[in-house]
């Protein structure tokens, strides 16, 4: 804890925010303001909180308690606060049934679609919604969307598949969409992990999370006694903080999630939920957050530090008494009593207290009428209890997400498939293609019971990020029934490893579909970039005995294909990333030409494990490990541009089955004062004396045409990435604009990106602010990261 240094009071958006230096070690901004949009939850907050005469009442709101959801806070009866419900996950509403597997955040954020992302958000909200938590005033769901930890800075991130991209922009885009869209839906989010989780393990093994929380999970990894050794730290600096990990968050804020998780790691040595300079003062004061910091499930080691530190509610606080473990649970027990008494010899202020009581129940009041939100139907302790169907018709937007982001990367004619009636034959070779033999549902609440072979067709990655599928379409089924009337036969081989036999089935048809798939989840990193089962030879298998080989991957993130890519006899390549239960008729009209591919990659694809920034997983077995993040702003395609290493797929890139005209850019001064923001930041910026008070004012819009010049109906997305000026220190390009047009043959449309200050914006260490540079900007607009078509040059300072 420091002094408070109040420089000066800000009137933002006409709510009181108290600004403080940053370069001083901060304190709460309490009071909080009502951040603009939540006005009528502050006072019906404000009004409980002044009932709430013994300070075991408050503190029951911040600690929480073991039921029938993955947590509970406390509740008080005498006033009629009944517990607020959390439950995962990103991915779908998680342990439970009757729920969709809705595709990956990498999945998504593949489509380069905001309505499609938008409506996945909504969607998502829904199934939370109409699951229904309890209480009499306040339902919060931990519904994580994992908006910027992990971004993605190591390829090998058991998690980062969770998330949407390692690109700040897109993953900003995508947190922003998703948390809007289902926060309208009454659930509140909550944005994890923040920040700097950028890996899930810390101690001496890779495929172990070993040490990521402070009490002995008895894993076979460890190497150390329970409590002596630290998660890892992350150590970034302050440019690295605002320009890369925090953007995504930054979107989340402003979008109005009313809830943030704080994160296993530590960052600069201080455990992520009790630090003071990236709760209290980068996402408090300068994002101005006023909702509540909820702790990761054995994110908090101690209550005072964390109190003061900016966490608002513990979880699981009393923790969870699971048989065999240590006496106060699992993860040990955290505020409750010992905030208390804390509060009563004035270690913690009452007025700290206040404000973590009015964070969380602040947004919840504002989006939720107790008398009308539905009671709570899950049962975390028993999935197999009857509980109702949620799904609506969610399965078309999951088909329609899936098919979206499918990533055509090779073709050299494979791709589209024939009409159906032409073909004699189609061999279906790959366990990814088919059911698993033990069926959907067998993978456990986590999904890691699937993680190797015979399996079936991977749709997701394993953790709190997996959902219970109701059911999968696995490829072969949906290919199946496509071809039942006038299509080909279909030879079946489906496992991996009897690479005669696979070769038999290609050897007798036509064209031989080759599903691979790799594995990732919580609790992991992935151990190598690698197809899983056998994948790569079985490719070459086929491919030695079938001159029209297609392969399909269902991947989490990068692996790289350098055995096989180049094999003449492949000629095409499929990325489908995770899809969720549609996946088989997510696939099919793509296969056969009904659409064409429109994904494009959120990730980088490397030639070579090499080629990534060194030392982005850590796995020194000692006390306290340390991840120094010295490429700072240069993960994924920014190291590759500015180390020019040549990737086998660059970012943003993903082919057509029809062809793309860019026109000229162009670029107009187009001021729109920001009406994005549901809540308003406070992150500081340079006036250059040009109009406007927020960062997210809109300042110019470039726009570019784009003209589908092939044969058949198909959609670009049209990137739009800026160069700073060479004196900055800034990575050689950057995102700053998308937009997907779906356009006839012949039809022309006009791609356009607004820019808005924060676009055009680099973070100034000395000066503690946002500021546009002088000097000369290079705007370049294309179909991928390095496919850069339409290139204008501009000063904007
Ligand atoms: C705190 O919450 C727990 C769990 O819901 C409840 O049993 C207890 O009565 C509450 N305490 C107070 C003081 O309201
Ligand atoms: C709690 O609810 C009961 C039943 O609706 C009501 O009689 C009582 O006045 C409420 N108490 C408070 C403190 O709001
Ligand atoms: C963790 O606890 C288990 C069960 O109490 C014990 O057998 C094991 O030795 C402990 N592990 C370590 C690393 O202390
Ligand atoms: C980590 O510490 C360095 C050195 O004090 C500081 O410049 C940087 O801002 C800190 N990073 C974060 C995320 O707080
Ligand atoms: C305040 O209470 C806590 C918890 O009981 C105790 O650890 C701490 O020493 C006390 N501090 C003071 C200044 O009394
Ligand atoms: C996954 O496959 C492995 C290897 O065949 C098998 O042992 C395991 O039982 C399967 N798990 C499930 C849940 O299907
Ligand atoms: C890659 O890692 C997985 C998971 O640990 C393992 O099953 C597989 O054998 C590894 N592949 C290679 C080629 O090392
Ligand atoms: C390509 O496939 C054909 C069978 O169609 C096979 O004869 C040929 O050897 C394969 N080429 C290579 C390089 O494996
Ligand atoms: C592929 O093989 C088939 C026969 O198996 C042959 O008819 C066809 O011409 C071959 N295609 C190419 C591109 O070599
Ligand atoms: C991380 O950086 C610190 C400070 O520069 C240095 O002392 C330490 O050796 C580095 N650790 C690793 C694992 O590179
Ligand atoms: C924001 O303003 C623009 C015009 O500047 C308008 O087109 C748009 O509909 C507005 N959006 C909202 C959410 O009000």
């Amino acid at each position: 804890m420091g002094k408070i240094v109040p420089t000066l009071l800000l009137l933002v958006h006409g709510a009181l925010v108290w600004s403080y230096d940053l370069r001083a070690e901060s304190t709460p901004p309490f009071p909080v303001a009502d951040g603009g949009s939540w006005t009528a939850g502050f006072a019906k907050a404000k009004a409980l909180i002044a009932k709430m005469i013994y300070l075991e009442f408050k503190v029951n709101i911040t600690t929480g308690y073991t039921g029938n959801c993955v947590g509970f806070t406390g509740e008080v009866p005498r006033l009629n606060v009944t517990a607020v419900c959390l439950q995962d996950g990103p991915d779908g509403v998680r342990p439970a049934r009757r729920v969709s597997q809705f595709p990956a955040g990498i999945t998504t954020a593949a489509t380069w679609n905001r309505d499609l992302m938008a409506a996945r958000g909504a969607a998502l909200g829904q199934e939370f919604h109409d699951k229904g938590i309890n209480v009499a005033s306040a339902h919060l769901h931990r519904l994580g969307p994992v908006t910027g930890g992990p971004l993605g800075r190591s390829p090998f991130g058991g998690r980062n598949w969770e998330g949407f991209s390692p690109d700040s922009y897109l993953n900003g885009v995508a947190s922003y969409l998703t948390v809007k869209n289902a926060q309208e839906q009454g659930v509140i989010t909550c944005a994890k992990h923040y920040i700097g989780y950028e890996q899930a393990r810390t101690g001496a093994d890779r495929w172990s999370e070993t040490f990521r929380d402070p009490y002995n999970l008895t894993e076979v990894y460890s190497v150390f006694p329970p409590l002596v050794q630290t998660p890892i730290s992350s150590n970034f600096d302050d440019k690295t903080a605002h320009e890369v990990y925090m953007w995504p968050f930054a979107e989340a804020v402003r979008a109005g999630t009313g809830a943030i998780m704080c994160s296993y790691n530590e960052i600069n040595q201080t455990h992520s939920c009790s630090d003071d300079a990236t709760l209290n003062g980068l996402l408090k004061t300068e994002l101005a957050f006023q909702g509540a910091v909820i702790s990761d499930w054995g994110g908090t080691w101690d209550t005072e530090s964390s109190a003061l530190g900016g966490l608002d509610i513990s979880m699981p606080g009393t923790g969870f008494n699971i048989p065999g473990s240590p006496v106060f649970g699992l993860f040990g027990a955290f505020f409750g009593a010992e905030l208390v008494a804390l509060v009563e010899n004035g270690t913690v202020s009452e007025a700290r207290l206040d404000d973590m009581v009015l964070r969380t129940l602040a947004p919840i009041l504002q989006h939720q009428d107790p008398s009308t939100y539905p009671l709570p139907t899950i049962d975390v302790n028993d999935l197999n209890k009857p509980t109702n169907n949620v799904r609506r018709d969610h399965y078309t937007l999951i088909r329609d997400i899936g098919e979206e982001a499918l990533t055509l990367v090779k073709n050299t004619g494979g791709l589209p498939l024939p009409n159906p009636a032409s073909m004699q034959s189609l061999a279906v070779i790959g366990e990814d293609a088919s059911a698993s033999p033990y069926g959907a549902t067998s993978c456990g609440d986590t999904g890691t019971a699937c993680q190797i072979e015979n399996n079936g067709t991977m749709t997701m990655g394993g953790g709190s990020g997996w959902a219970y599928p109701p059911y999968t379409i696995d490829p072969l089924a949906a290919i199946n029934a496509f071809v039942r009337a006038d299509g080909p036969d279909i030879n079946a081989h489906l496992e991996n490893w009897d690479l005669a036999a696979a070769a038999l089935q290609a050897s007798r048809s036509e064209t031989a579909l080759v599903f691979i798939n790799a594995y990732a989840q919580e609790g992991a990193d992935r151990h190598n970039l690698t197809s899983f089962s056998n994948g790569d030879a079985l490719v070459k298998a086929v491919a030695a005995v079938n001159n029209n080989t297609i392969v399909i991957l269902h991947i989490p993130g990068p692996v790289i294909v350098e055995d096989w890519i180049d094999l003449e006899n492949v000629t095409a390549v499929l990325i489908a990333h995770l899809p969720g239960q549609e996946s088989g008729h997510s696939l099919v009209p793509v296969l056969w030409g009904q659409k064409s591919p429109s994904g494009k990659l959120p990730f980088t694809v490397a030639k070579d494990v090499s080629d990534w920034p060194p030392n982005n997983i850590v796995s020194d077995p000692v006390l306290a490990p340390q991840a120094n993040f010295t490429e700072k702003l240069l993960i994924d395609y920014k190291w590759f541009d500015a180390k020019n290493i040549t990737p086998r797929w660059e970012f943003g890139f993903g082919l057509s089955y029809t062809t793309f005209k860019f026109g000229e850019l162009g670029l107009v001064k187009s001021f729109k004062a920001d009406n994005t923001s549901v809540q308003h930041t406070a992150e500081p910026f340079a006036k250059v004396g040009d109009s406007g008070s927020s960062m997210y004012d809109v300042l110019y819009t470039a726009s570019v045409r784009v003209t589908n010049t092939g044969k058949v109906q198909g959609a670009e997305v049209a990137q739009l990435y800026i160069s700073f000026p060479t004196s900055e220190d800034e990575p050689p390009n950057l995102l700053r604009g998308f937009d997907k047009l779906d356009l006839a043959p012949g039809q022309s449309g006009t791609a356009t990106f607004d820019l808005t200050r924060k676009d055009l914006s680099v973070w100034n260490v000395v000066d503690q602010r946002w500021e546009i540079p002088q000097g000369t900007f290079t705007l370049s607009a294309g179909a991928s990261s390095r496919d850069l078509r339409a290139v204008s040059t501009h000063t904007f300072a």
